[in-house]
């Protein structure tokens, strides 16, 4: 289900607010399961316009994370076969699933222009953010 308008606009605060206080955040956006279909489709999100804004489940760093449940950290993108690209400014990529009632439906993505920016603190935080993310929807 696509989250309410109200919901969307807590959201495209949440990505705001990363993207101003985190330097290497330099695309941060929500993807959220469409429906019953194993697709992904994007929310709010603040950086460039993306080409993907519907992704299949098991394509690319979001597909695959759609399907594994688990947190992907890739700190150079250049290494991955399964790789959607957006932007060619783009080095590093995390992308963290939202769990609500023991169900994926949906996830935080964030690019980076620097190679591997991305620590534990980082997957952390993102995690903790997507627990309170899920008690919203
Ligand atoms: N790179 C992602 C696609 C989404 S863009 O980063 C916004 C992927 O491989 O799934």
């Amino acid at each position: 289900e696509s989250p309410s308008a109200d919901t969307n606009a807590k959201l495209e605060k949440i990505c705001h607010l990363l993207d101003q206080e985190i330097p290497y955040y330099n695309w941060t956006g929500f993807y959220f399961k469409n429906g019953d279909k194993d697709e992904l489709v994007l929310g709010p999100y603040v950086g460039a316009p993306t080409d993907h804004t519907v992704i299949p489940f098991g394509k690319g760093i979001c597909g695959q994370v759609a399907i594994s449940n688990e947190a992907f950290v890739v700190p150079d993108v250049h290494e991955q076969d399964n790789y959607l690209s957006c932007s060619v400014d783009t080095k590093a990529e995390i992308v963290v699933p939202i769990i609500k009632d023991g169900e994926n439906i949906g996830q935080i993505d964030i690019d980076s222009h620097q190679l591997n920016p991305f620590t534990d603190e980082d997957r952390e935080l993102l995690e903790w953010l997507c627990e309170k993310v899920a008690g919203i929807l």
